[in-house]
């Protein structure tokens, strides 16, 4: 099998773990739940991790997995469910090894993602949250209602997130 190109997403992850996403990858790699959002996702969570205590690790495994197996830009409520499981059956015994306890959250973050959720462990809410904000790609301004923490509410976080959103 032939893999795509690989911009800069081995500036995130190990080259076989990236080979393994853009092989896995259905959409195109430019688009609203492409690799730019993953950074985006991944530079939030980042931040929030700061004042949320959230694994580090698993907040950027999070934001370069969630989207994996989207089939479609628009609706699509079960790609959660099934990057968990790929997470849980290929990338994890292949790629990941990540301890028993991290394994659990990022399976239930990237599972949980799509449901709108609030809570969590911290660490899932943090990706969750790290998610949201990149809203303003598809012009949704995050609302505080829908955010699950503290971190992510603060109105001078959703407007960094939402100008980066913006910016593509
Ligand atoms: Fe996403």
């Amino acid at each position: 099998m032939t893999y795509k190109s690989i911009p800069d997403l081995t500036d995130f992850l190990p080259e076989p773990l990236a080979k393994a996403v853009l092989n896995q990858y259905r959409l195109h790699l430019n688009g609203t739940h492409g690799l730019r959002h993953w950074i985006r996702v991944w530079k939030n969570g980042e931040e929030l991790c700061c004042s949320t205590g959230a694994n580090v690790e698993v907040v950027r495994l999070f934001a370069f997995l969630h989207d994996v197996c989207r089939k479609d830009e628009d609706i699509d409520l079960l790609h959660g469910v099934r990057a968990a499981k790929l997470i849980k059956t290929v990338l994890q015994p292949e790629f990941l090894h990540l301890p028993r306890e991290e394994e659990k959250l990022l399976e239930y973050a990237v599972q949980g993602h799509t449901f709108g959720w609030k809570e969590a462990d911290p660490t899932v809410m943090t990706c969750w949250d790290a998610d949201r904000l990149d809203l303003g790609r598809v012009g949704i301004l995050p609302h505080p209602d829908r955010l699950c923490t503290e971190a992510a509410r603060d109105p001078a976080m959703i407007r960094r997130a939402y100008a980066a959103s913006k910016e593509g």
